[in-house]
């Protein structure tokens, strides 16, 4: 196949940047899109150019680092995969594909294709720790009932990557699917509750410094979520936070 490509290239966190265009020949539908990427680093490394920065680490869909935005969509036009495990059999030989970094005031660009997403992580860190006994009477987990919708439920919120495309695909770059995901995969379990209040209200404190914007009931978010996370977590943490909020 030969492939257009529109590439946002941006020196560093302060300077402006600017879609670039290249043309790759020889792509395979197997190949996967970074590979894609690859090679067209090699070639401008070849050319003595600058190589096109981008995240990425696993390849396999766990690590949530490789956060692309391609034709305007977080991850590209495939549901359920992350852009890692996107393949160039999703587009046809003579396509024009623009490739962006995630755009959100909590998530600079720091280079090119990548973006700042440690406003992810001091979310989590707010959420700080559970409560578990290691006193040497520590109590075997599968001894403490759970109910099964509670446990699939808490599993399934816990399938979040931390990738940041919910951020990328809402129009008011609102983290609360992440944000919700986190609460809700401790929240379900006996070991999640003792802490629970502090930690739906701290999150969401961080969540709003780190400026993302509000949830308008949109959905976007849950449509580009790569691993398929539920709306229902942006509901259970509202009731959550609304319950710890009466407590005070
Ligand atoms: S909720 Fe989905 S889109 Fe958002 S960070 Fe988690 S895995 Fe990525
Ligand atoms: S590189 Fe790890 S999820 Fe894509």
């Amino acid at each position: 196949m030969k492939i257009y490509l529109k590439i946002w290239r941006q020196k560093d966190a302060t300077s402006k940047g600017k879609m670039v265009d290249y043309t790759l020949e020889g792509i395979e539908g197997d190949m996967s899109f970074l590979e894609m990427l690859d090679i067209l680093n090699e070639e401008l490394i070849t050319k003595g150019e600058e190589p096109i920065e981008f995240d990425h680490d696993c390849r396999e869909g766990i690590c949530g680092t490789c956060s692309l935005q391609i034709n305007g969509r977080p991850h590209g036009p495939d549901r359920f995969i992350t852009a890692c495990q996107l393949h160039m059999r999703s587009f046809k030989d003579g396509d024009t594909i623009t490739i962006e970094p995630f755009r959100a005031k909590a998530f600079p660009v720091i280079k090119d294709l990548i973006v700042d997403r440690t406003a992810f992580d001091r979310i989590q860190q707010a959420g700080g720790y559970i409560s578990v006994n290691t006193s040497g009477h520590t109590i075997d987990a599968n001894t403490i009932p759970i109910e099964k919708e509670n446990a699939d439920d808490s599993f399934y919120a816990a399938a979040c990557i931390g990738c940041g495309a919910c951020v990328a695909a809402c129009k008011n770059a609102s983290a609360m699917l992440f944000t919700s995901a986190k609460v809700s995969q401790f929240a379900l379990l006996p070991q999640g509750r003792v802490e629970a209040t502090d930690r739906v209200l701290n999150m969401v404190r961080q969540m709003d410094i780190e400026g993302f914007g509000n949830c308008t009931n949109t959905g976007a978010c849950e449509i580009e979520c790569p691993k398929g996370i539920s709306l229902e977590n942006i509901a259970r943490m509202n009731r959550e936070y609304l319950s710890a909020s009466l407590k005070g």
